[in-house]
C-alpha cells in the first residue's frame, strides 16, 4: 500500500490561468462547461513542457498536437528554470516561454498556463530553486512569507496543519486578485474556494465531481502512461485504456480533458527530478520522447477526438439521460430541441465483451469499452477497436563515421579524491544537499587510515570490508586512487548500504568517496528537508575488528575539476590539459572524453546509444544533454508483462517492460543543436565504460501497419481533411500511411483471414485469402497512404463462414 500512496502523492496542484493568450476573449464558465465569448467549449487539451524539447521542436510538436484534434496546449511554468540566482532572470533557449505561447496562438490554439510555481512534474525540487531554502525562515508549502506559491496541494494540506488551510485560501485569494479575465483552477483541491475551479487528475476522471455544482467538470490531468527511474521499468498504457477513460469522462459530463503528457520529452542537463528520475521523459505519450507519433495510441485518440467532437453541441447545450442496457452496460443519452442526439454506450465489464439493444438495434461492445454514436444510430467509434495505423520504428546505428575506430579522441582524467584546495575539513558528516545546494551532483570527502604492518589481513592476502551507510543517492568508493565500487538506492529507496572488500596497504591509506545526487526530490511534505549522502563508514576485518570511520577528519570538495572549469563549453575546452589518442581509455573512472563528430545524415531525430558507459553527464556544443546511466533494472522477469490486457483499472505498474533490462539506453540529442560537422562532443564518466563502443542512432520510421477487422466501426472518417469525411460505403478500412516523404515501396506482409501478431511480426492464420496481397499491393504500391476496403469485391466473399475476418498489411516506406 505504500507504494500505491507513492504513487498518488506525486499528483501536482495549482494556478492554472487559463487562456491568457485568447487576446480580447471573455471566458467565462458555469457548471456545464467554459464559455468564451458567449460560447460553450468542449476542450482537448495537451501537455507539452517548453524546457523538455528544444525551440526547433515546438512547431512541430504544436502541429501534431493539432493534428491529433488537440485545441488546448497547457504547460507549467519552471521557475527554477527563469530565475537561476536571485533576480538573475532567464527566458532563453529551451526556457523562452514567450516564444512557445506565440507559437501555440500561431496555431490558432489555447494556452493554459499553469504558473506554478510549485510545479512537482519530476522536475527537479519540483520547479522551485533551490536558493529559496537557504533563504532563512523560508518553509515551502504553507501560509510562509517568503515562500507562497502552489500546486496540487490538496494531498499535503493537512500535513501543514492550520498553515496549510490558510495557505491555500491565501493563494487562491491572490490568484483570483490578479484580475487576469480568465478562470483560474487548483488541482486536486477539495477547498478550493470561489470562483477558483477545483479539478481533477487522475487515470479516470469520470466519477469526479467538483465541489460547486456552478463549476464545470474538468480533468487536469489524464496520465496516457508514466515516467520512468534508473532501475525502475518501462510503463505502458495501452491506447485501448486511455481513448476508454477519455471517452467515460465526456460521456459523464466532462467539458475540458488535459493529457499530462501528450509530449512528454527529455529531462536535459539536470533537470530531472529524483532521485533517479531518467534524462527520458517519454511517459509513453501520444507523441514520442523524439517528437514522433507514437502510434496506434496518437492516431486511435485522434479519432476518439473527432468522434467527440461530432457529438459537441448536443453534448454541451443538451440534455442527457442515462439508461442501463443491462448489467455493466450504461448509455448516456444527449438530445437538444432541435431533435439532435448523441450517446455514448459504455461496457464497464472488464472481463465480458456484451451485445446490447439501443433504439431497436443490436450493438456489440467489447468488455470496457465505449461506443460514440453521434446520431444515436451509427457507431464511430469504439474505444477497444483500434483502427489507426501503426509504424515500425526503429533506432538505426549510425555507421561509425561519426564515432568510434577513426575518431580521435582527448582525454582529461580526474583526480580520485579532493582537487585543488579541500573547501572545508570537518570531523564527521554533512548533509550532501545542503553542501553542494544543487549547483551539482558531485561531493567529494576524503580521509585516510592508518595500517598497521601486523594487521592479519595482510599476512593472509584477504581484504578487509568497507561498510557505508548513505541517506542517498549513489557513491563511488576509491582506496588509494583506485576504484572500489559503486553503492547506489534503488527506484523506490534511496537510502542504500555500501558494503565492499577494499585493497588496503600498511602504512597511510586514502579513503575517498565521491557522493552522488541524482535528482532532487519534487513532491511530499517537506521535501525540501530530505537529505542525501553519507552517513557512516566503517571498516571491518582489522585486528581490532570493525572501526569507526565517521568521526574522523573528512576533508570536503563540492564539484568536479572539469565540471568547475566548464571544460564542455567551448570558452572553457582550453581550462584543462587534454591528452589526444586514437584509442581511448576503456573502464578507466572519473574520465572526461571530447570528440569531434559529424552530425548524422538526414533529418530523423537523434539519439546517442551510451549502453556501454558507466554514469556520468553529457553535452554536445556545450548544450547539456543530462545524466547518463544505462543502469540495469533491478526488477525480475515476472514483474514485467508479455502483453498487456488493456481491460480493467490500468496502475502504472499494470503493463510494464523492460525488467533485466537497462533502463535508459539512448539519449536525445535534438538535430537542432548539431552543425554539419566540427561538434563538440563531451562527457564525463564516473566508473568507468567503453567509449569506442558509442554511437548515435536515429530513430526511424520504415514501415507501415494497419490492422482492421469486419466488425470495426463501419462509419470510418478519413484520416487527412476535415471532420466528417466518411466511407460511403460503410464498410471498415483498413489505412496504411508512411511517414514524411517516403512512400510504400513494398508490401511486405497482407493477409484477410484470421492473421495474428503485432505490427512487425504479423503472421497468417488458417484462414488466409490468396488474393490478400495482390488486392493491397494495387491499392498501395508507390502512394504516400492508402486505405483498404474490407469489401467483398475486393475480398473472396465466402471465406471461412462464421469468422469474423481481419485484415493485417505491413509496408515497407522508402
Ligand atoms: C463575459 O461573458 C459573460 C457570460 O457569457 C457575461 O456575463 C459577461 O458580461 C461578459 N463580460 C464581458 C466583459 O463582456
Ligand atoms: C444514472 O445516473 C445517476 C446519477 O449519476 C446514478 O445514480 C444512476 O445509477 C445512473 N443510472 C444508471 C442506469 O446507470
Ligand atoms: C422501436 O420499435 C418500436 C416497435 O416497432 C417502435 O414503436 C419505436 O418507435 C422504435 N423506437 C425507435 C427509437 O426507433
Ligand atoms: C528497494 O530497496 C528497498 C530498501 O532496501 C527495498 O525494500 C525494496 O524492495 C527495493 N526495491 C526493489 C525494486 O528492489
Ligand atoms: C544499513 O545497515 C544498517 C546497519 O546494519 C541498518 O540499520 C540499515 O537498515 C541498513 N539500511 C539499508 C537501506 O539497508
Ligand atoms: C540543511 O540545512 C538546514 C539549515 O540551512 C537545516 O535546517 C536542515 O535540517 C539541513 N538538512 C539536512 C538534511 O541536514
Ligand atoms: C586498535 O586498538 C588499539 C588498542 O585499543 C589502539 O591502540 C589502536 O590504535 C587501534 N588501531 C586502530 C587502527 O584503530
Amino acid at each position: 500500500m505504500k507504494g500505491k500512496l507513492c504513487i498518488l502523492m506525486r499528483f501536482f496542484f495549482l494556478h492554472a490561468s487559463f487562456f491568457t493568450l485568447v487576446l480580447g476573449s471573455n471566458v467565462s464558465y458555469d457548471g456545464r462547461s467554459l464559455i468564451i465569448d458567449g460560447q460553450r467549449k468542449l476542450l482537448i487539451s495537451a501537455s507539452i513542457h517548453y524546457p523538455r524539447s528544444v525551440p526547433a521542436m515546438w512547431p512541430g510538436l504544436v502541429k501534431a498536437a493539432k493534428e491529433g484534434g488537440v485545441d488546448v496546449i497547457e504547460t507549467y511554468v519552471f521557475w527554477n528554470g527563469h530565475e537561476l540566482s536571485p533576480g538573475n532572470y532567464y527566458f532563453g533557449g529551451r526556457f523562452n516561454l514567450v516564444k512557445f505561447a506565440k507559437i501555440v496562438q500561431q496555431a490558432g490554439m489555447y494556452l493554459i498556463l499553469r504558473i506554478g510555481p510549485f510545479v512537482a512534474a519530476e522536475w527537479n525540487y519540483g520547479g522551485v530553486p533551490v536558493w529559496l531554502h537557504y533563504i532563512p525562515g523560508t518553509v515551502f508549502r504553507t501560509y510562509n512569507e517568503p515562500f507562497m506559491v502552489e500546486n496540487e496541494y490538496g494531498y499535503y494540506e493537512s500535513s501543514y496543519g492550520e498553515g496549510g488551510k490558510k495557505y491555500a485560501q491565501w493563494a487562491a485569494k491572490m490568484a483570483v486578485a490578479q484580475n487576469t479575465g480568465v478562470p483560474w483552477i487548483m488541482c486536486q483541491q477539495w477547498d478550493a474556494p470561489d470562483p477558483v475551479i477545483d479539478t481533477c487528475n487522475s487515470f479516470y476522471c469520470d466519477q469526479f465531481k467538483p465541489t460547486s455544482p456552478n463549476r464545470p467538470k474538468i480533468w487536469t490531468e489524464n496520465w496516457p502512461g508514466w515516467f520512468k527511474t534508473f532501475g525502475g521499468r518501462d510503463p505502458h498504457r495501452p491506447a485501448e485504456d486511455v481513448a476508454y477513460a477519455v471517452a467515460r469522462f465526456f460521456q459523464k459530463g466532462g467539458s475540458v480533458h488535459n493529457y499530462y503528457m501528450y509530449h512528454g520529452g527529455t529531462n536535459f542537463g539536470r533537470t530531472a527530478g529524483g532521485p533517479f528520475i531518467t534524462t527520458s521523459y517519454d511517459y509513453d505519450a501520444p507523441i514520442d520522447e523524439y517528437g514522433l507519433p507514437r502510434l496506434p495510441k496518437w492516431g486511435h485518440l485522434k479519432e476518439l477526438h473527432k468522434a467527440i467532437k461530432l457529438c459537441e453541441s448536443v453534448l454541451l447545450n443538451g440534455k442527457s439521460v442515462n439508461i442501463s442496457l443491462g448489467p455493466s452496460v450504461e448509455a448516456d443519452v444527449y438530445t437538444d430541441s432541435s431533435g439532435a442526439c448523441a450517446a455514448f454506450i459504455a461496457n464497464v465489464d472488464d472481463k465480458n465483451d456484451k451485445t446490447v439493444e439501443f433504439r431497436n438495434a443490436s450493438y456489440h461492445l467489447p468488455a470496457w469499452s465505449v461506443s460514440i454514436l453521434p446520431d444515436c444510430k451509427n457507431v464511430v467509434f469504439n474505444t477497444a477497436k483500434v483502427t489507426s495505423h501503426v509504424n515500425v520504428v526503429a533506432m538505426v546505428p549510425e555507421k561509425l563515421r561519426q564515432l568510434g575506430k577513426h575518431v580521435k579522441w582527448d582525454v582529461f582524467k580526474e583526480n580520485a579524491g579532493i582537487w585543488g584546495q579541500a573547501d572545508f575539513v570537518k570531523n564527521g558528516f554533512v548533509d550532501h544537499i545542503n553542501t553542494t545546494k544543487d549547483t551539482t551532483d558531485y561531493l567529494w570527502q576524503t580521509t585516510s587510515i592508518l595500517v598497521d604492518e601486523n594487521e592479519e589481513f595482510l599476512k593472509k592476502g584477504s581484504k578487509p570490508v568497507l561498510l557505508i551507510e548513505s541517506k542517498g543517492h549513489a557513491l563511488h568508493a576509491f582506496v588509494n586512487l583506485e576504484y572500489q565500487g559503486t553503492g547506489t538506492g534503488n527506484g523506490t529507496h534511496s537510502p542504500f548500504n555500501f558494503t565492499n572488500p577494499v585493497s588496503l596497504r600498511a602504512g597511510k591509506n586514502e579513503i575517498a568517496l565521491l557522493s552522488l545526487a541524482v535528482g532532487l526530490p519534487t513532491a511530499g511534505p517537506f521535501y525540501e528537508f530530505v537529505g542525501a549522502g553519507v552517513t557512516s563508514v566503517k571498516i571491518k576485518g582489522l585486528n581490532n575488528g570493525t572501526i569507526d570511520l565517521s568521526s574522523h577528519a573528512w576533508s570536503y570538495k563540492i564539484g568536479v575539476q572539469g565540471e568547475h572549469l566548464q571544460i564542455y563549453q567551448e570558452d572553457g575546452l582550453n581550462n584543462v590539459k587534454w591528452t589526444s589518442s586514437s584509442k581511448p581509455p576503456k573502464r578507466q573512472p572519473l574520465t572526461w572524453y571530447k570528440a569531434i563528430v559529424d552530425a548524422p545524415p538526414g533529418d530523423e531525430p537523434v539519439g546517442l546509444d551510451m549502453l556501454h558507459m558507466g554514469k556520468g553527464l553529457a553535452w554536445l556544443n556545450g548544450e547539456e544533454i543530462g545524466r547518463y546511466w544505462p543502469r540495469i533494472s533491478e526488477f525480475k522477469k515476472e514483474d514485467c508483462v508479455q502483453e498487456c490486457d488493456y481491460r480493467g483499472k490500468f496502475d502504472p505498474d499494470k503493463c510494464d517492460t523492460g525488467c533485466g533490462e537497462p533502463t535508459q539506453k539512448w539519449y536525445h540529442v535534438p538535430r537542432s543543436w548539431f552543425k554539419p560537422s566540427g561538434n563538440i562532443l563531451v562527457f564525463f564518466e564516473e566508473k568507468g565504460g567503453d567509449p569506442t563502443k558509442i554511437r548515435f542512432v536515429r530513430r526511424e520510421v520504415s514501415g507501415a501497419c494497419a490492422l482492421v477487422a469486419e466488425d470495426y466501426p463501419s462509419v470510418r472518417f478519413h484520416s487527412q481533411g476535415d471532420d466528417k469525411v466518411e466511407n460511403n460505403k460503410n464498410t471498415p478500412l483498413a489505412h496504411v500511411m508512411c511517414p514524411g516523404d517516403t512512400i510504400i515501396s513494398a508490401i511486405k506482409f497482407a493477409s484477410f483471414g484470421n492473421p495474428s501478431g503485432t505490427c512487425g511480426s504479423y503472421l497468417k492464420g488458417d484462414c488466409h485469402d490468396p488474393n490478400s496481397n495482390t488486392v493491397v499491393e494495387k491499392a498501395c504500391l508507390n502512394k504516400k497512404e492508402c486505405a483498404i476496403d474490407l469489401t467483398e469485391e475486393n475480398f473472396k466473399t465466402n471465406l471461412c463462414p462464421g469468422l469474423s475476418r481481419k485484415l493485417a498489411v505491413e509496408a515497407i516506406c522508402r
